[in-house]
């Protein structure tokens, strides 16, 4: 199986895309994880589409999610909600046709604070149920307290790998299940 990840923070030290390359880490062999780049993405924009065409970083992300057999997101909450360049993607991704239509997919989130992005992970259930996005609803994975959990843009918490494996795990098999094409 081939999961795209998708990170909510641009930040080159994020702990949320090093939480997907643990989850890269955690794989059984025949499946493989790839990050997708979002930082180059225009700011939505209505007047950038010509005759159903994107810019070009706007048409690759969208051909990486076309081509994945699932999703995981892992974002921060920004001000209580879904961080702006992830937002962004999304409604880049979800314009005619929207290529998110029946993706497995799992959220995942860090953040430095108790809630463990709770805040931002359910606006992102929302605007995902609207595009037919199939998510996965337990285990709900908040990683709070992430300046103890991380270091070196490495997950070092073993009872967080051990939780994001046994998620892993639910998350396959989930995602098999409903794979559509
Ligand atoms: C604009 C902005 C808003 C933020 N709002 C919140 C918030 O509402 N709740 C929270 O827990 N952290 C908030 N933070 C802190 C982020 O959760 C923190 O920077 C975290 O490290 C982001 O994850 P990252 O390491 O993947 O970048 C905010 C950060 C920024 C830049």
């Amino acid at each position: 199986m081939h999961i795209l990840g998708i990170s909510g923070s641009l930040r080159k030290e994020s702990w949320n895309t090093a939480a997907l390359r643990a989850v890269q880490e955690l794989l059984p062999p025949d499946h493989n994880l790839t990050i997708a780049e979002i930082g180059d993405l225009p700011l939505i924009n209505q007047d950038l589409e010509r005759d159903g065409k994107f810019p070009a970083p706007v048409e690759r992300l969208r051909a990486e999610i076309l081509a994945a057999d699932a999703l995981i997101f892992a974002t921060p909450e920004y001000n209580a909600s879904i961080p702006a360049p992830l937002k962004n993607a999304i409604d880049w991704a979800s314009r005619p046709a929207n290529v998110f239509a029946g993706k497995p997919a799992a959220i995942i989130g860090v953040s430095g604070g108790l809630l463990g992005t709770a805040r931002g992970q359910y606006p992102l259930r929302q605007t995902l149920g609207v595009l037919n996005v199939q998510l996965l609803g337990q285990p709900e994975v908040f990683i709070g307290g992430g300046g103890q959990k991380f270091a070196g843009g490495k997950l070092t918490d073993q009872g967080t790998i051990d939780f994001l494996g046994k998620m892993l795990q639910t998350f396959l098999v989930f995602a098999a299940r409903v794979k559509i094409g």
